[in-house]
């Protein structure tokens, strides 16, 4: 593949962020905050990736990171092509592989990929040389750019992640976004906890650098950020039941008003990936009250979709190779 790549992230594909050092993620947020500034504009649209052509691989079903890739992509003049679950040829049996190999011989730059399955996104890296990979999320493994957004707004907010303390709370054994969001903030120097039922805690991921905490009061306490998770009733239907109701769960883990205003720091920001499911592990109260930075995040996953198309691609030094720098 002919690119150049920007030197302070060298990577064709993003798979997620395992591995991606303190310097290429501190480069994303860096690239993220310059785009942010475009998606403020009247005209919110530059000529960055004109020529590019990107395709929206969507297997699993997507409101916000479909939507944010999109409009991420057309902002910045990319040519854009969507593929989804149920209109695709995959519904007549045609596996992953030929699917994306299929795609390539169209020569699209990058291909982002959303996948039910871990490890999809890995799989067509290795098999498509010449295509820049995108993970939007595969399974329960990694969701590597709702991490960096989450990472932007903390950043925005707290101005940094050392002596910060980040608690996710919820559904870690099934969750993508937990996963990218260890990797990320622990990386960046952060100091995060995770909390929920011991049946949806990883065995062993006291080894990855976090604290374990079975009660939220204990987990919130001088916590400067706390992202809530969705159950996944998608992914938990397959392994039975993990805890008793979910009105049991909810009152154990759930998050509103008086347990924030008794066990949280006044200035705490509650983030949620998305989708909510208000009135389990979040009340409405809390969702959109004062400590919500939820919508931010949103907003701030367009920059950072942003700046990983362009990173992907060469960055800066490809840019001005091509003369669009
Ligand atoms: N946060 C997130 O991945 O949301 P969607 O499933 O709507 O893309």
């Amino acid at each position: 593949m002919s690119r150049a790549a920007d030197g302070r992230f060298r990577r064709k594909d993003l798979l997620g962020l395992r591995g991606v050092s303190a310097e290429e993620i501190g480069h994303v947020l860096d690239v993220s905050e310059q785009f942010r500034d475009i998606n403020l504009r009247r005209v919110k649209k530059v000529p960055t990736l004109r020529g590019k052509s990107v395709v929206h691989l969507f297997l699993e079903p997507s409101t916000r990171t479909r939507t944010s890739f999109d409009i991420a992509a057309k902002r910045l003049s990319a040519d854009t092509f969507s593929i989804s679950g149920s209109s695709s040829s995959a519904t007549k049996g045609e596996t992953l592989l030929d699917t994306a190999r299929n795609l390539a011989a169209m020569h699209p730059d990058i291909i982002v990929v959303r996948h039910g399955r871990a490890g999809a996104p890995l799989l067509l890296s290795e098999a498509l040389p010449e295509t820049c990979i995108v993970n939007a999320g595969d399974g329960f493994c990694e969701h590597p750019t709702q991490a960096l957004l989450d990472m932007l707004t903390i950043r925005r907010s707290l101005g940094g992640f050392k002596n910060r303390i980040v608690t996710i709370v919820g559904d870690i054994l099934h969750s993508r976004v937990a996963r990218s969001a260890i990797y990320g903030l622990t990386t960046m120097g952060a100091t995060v906890r995770i909390c929920g039922p011991r049946t949806l805690i990883p065995v062993g991921i006291e080894g990855a650098g976090v604290e374990v905490h079975d009660r939220l009061e204990t987990a919130l306490k001088d916590a400067d950020a706390v992202m809530m998770l969705r159950i996944q009733q998608e992914r938990l239907h397959r392994g039975g039941h993990f805890f008793p109701t979910t009105r049991e769960y909810s009152r154990l883990w759930g998050l509103d008003r008086r347990k924030l205003s008794q066990w949280a720091r006044k200035d705490i920001l509650v983030m949620h990936p998305g989708p909510i499911n208000r009135g389990v592990e979040l009340e409405p109260e809390v969702a959109d009250g004062e400590w919500s930075v939820i919508l931010d995040q949103v907003e701030n996953g367009v920059a950072v979709r942003m700046a990983v198309l362009y990173l992907v691609l060469g960055g800066e030094s490809a840019a001005r190779q091509e003369g669009r720098a």
